[in-house]
């Protein structure tokens, strides 16, 4: 019995976003939807599960993701379904169901599951801002898509953000890579991590990714994909490459960075915060994807995009000391000790005029409702007792220690409070 009544809390791994922290979500969401809708995203709203098969043949079965961290079950009609562990499968699904026309932009905002250890920065439940553009290879949109997640870094202040960029390659320069990368990696078997040494031949790639100490080491000297890129992949890589150097965004080229899912060709790309100190410091990434949308079932066609991770750039965020929790706050807060229904009416009349309106309930003491409006943050108090209701008046109080107390009509008051705020929005321009 005492069990059944003790408190429940959310699993480990996944995090309650409570006001006012929950504030800056709104702001950061708005902020990359304006960014996005600027440069020609719409909005994609799909699944929050997919028949797990989805992503087994999109982001691979050999992935860390798929392999290790899938939330997938049978429901209880026996299909075998899985939490999306990211968005780009469930969105290029979408483009190969309905066939819009190409050049598709679409972006989206998804919570995303995957069965990791929780650790700072890494959780079950993480959630992505992401776009995906689909039908064009032009190394143009590689610059365009690249550019939109540099400059919303930049928007949100933070200025320790590394940009890394490498080729994966066609699927035929990327057969003379893994040729030579096998031959070295059967070379240095023996010196890899417990996991890659039984694991390598399965998918050498993999092993560029590893973050262990001793794949990193026998990787340092690794043959590099950038020495085997055919000539149309090496000047799809310049082009971008110079293209970002157009539009003054930092880069390095780094030919390891071949990311966690399978489906990548040619550009891929990570942003790092540097001011994380902690192993899960990737703030975004994305990349090219030339055969995903053939390997759904779909039409041969290009593909390309990025997924920011929320919860790390905002930890990113706190670590540089930018984009601070900045919840709005309340115009005016109701007064209200005659019984309830003047607040009822006149926060009611401030909200229906757009102005922010919040009160006290249960007939609490003048004393009290005056001590919440204080902590309420509004700017102003509106009181209302049996004076002002005899006098067809309200009593407007600073609360920010701004000018005097003053009486206006009730008649007026909303016209009064608005006006106000055109003046004071004006002086703080
Ligand atoms: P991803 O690199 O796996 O790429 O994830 C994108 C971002 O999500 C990461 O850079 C990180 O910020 C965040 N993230 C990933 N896993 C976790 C986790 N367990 N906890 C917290 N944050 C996490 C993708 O998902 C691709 N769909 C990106 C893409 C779009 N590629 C092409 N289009």
């Amino acid at each position: 019995m005492a069990e059944d009544s003790a408190p429940l809390r959310a699993p480990a791994g996944t995090h309650d976003v409570l006001w006012p922290e929950s504030a800056r979500w709104e702001r950061l969401v708005a902020e990359f939807a304006r960014r996005a809708q600027l440069a020609g995203f719409g909005l994609v709203v799909s699944p929050m599960f997919e028949d797990a098969q989805l992503f087994r043949r999109g982001i691979g079965d050999d992935s860390d993701v798929v392999r290790k961290e899938m939330y997938e079950f049978a429901d209880r009609g026996g299909r075998q379904v899985a939490l999306r562990p990211e968005g780009t499968a469930s969105v290029v699904r979408a483009f190969v169901q309905h066939h819009p026309p190409v050049p598709w932009k679409a972006w989206y905002v998804t919570p995303a599951f995957r069965y990791e250890r929780p650790q700072a920065g890494r959780y079950k439940q993480h959630h992505q801002l992401g776009v995906e553009v689909l039908g064009t290879d032009d190394p143009d949109v590689d610059v365009e898509v690249v550019a939109l997640a540099a400059e919303f870094y930049d928007w949100l202040g933070l200025a320790r953000v590394d940009l890394a960029v490498n080729s994966m390659g066609c699927a035929q320069c990327r057969g003379h890579y893994v040729a030579a990368l096998v031959a070295y990696l059967d070379e240095h078997a023996s010196e890899l991590c417990d996991e890659h040494r039984e694991r390598y031949r399965a998918n050498p790639l993999r092993v560029l990714d590893c973050k262990r100490p001793q794949c990193r080491a026998v990787t340092e000297a690794a043959p590099r994909i950038t020495d085997f890129l055919d000539e149309a992949c090496a000047a799809h890589l310049a082009r971008v490459r110079a293209g970002l150097d157009a539009l003054g965004i930092e880069h390095r080229l780094e030919p390891r960075l071949v990311r966690g899912l399978d489906y990548y060709t040619r550009t891929t790309f990570e942003f790092s915060a540097t001011s994380l100190t902690s192993a899960q410091n990737a703030i975004g990434g994305g990349g090219r994807y030339d055969g995903l949308v053939e390997a759904l079932g779909g039409p041969p066609t290009p593909g390309i995009g990025f997924g920011i991770g929320i919860e790390r750039l905002l930890l990113a965020c706190d670590a540089e000391g930018v984009f601070a929790s900045d919840p709005p706050l309340p115009d005016a807060f109701v007064v209200d000790v005659t019984g309830g229904a003047e607040a009822r009416d006149l926060c009611a009349e401030l909200r229906r005029a757009g102005l922010g309106a919040v009160r006290a309930y249960d007939g609490r003491s003048l004393k009290a409702q005056l001590k919440q409006a204080d902590r309420s943050g509004a700017r102003l108090a509106l009181i209302v007792g049996p004076q002002e209701v005899a006098g067809a008046v309200v009593t407007v109080r600073p609360l920010r220690g701004e000018g005097p107390q003053e009486t206006v009509l009730r008649a007026s008051v909303v016209a009064w409070l608005a006006a106000h705020r055109e003046k004071d929005t004006e002086e703080h321009r």
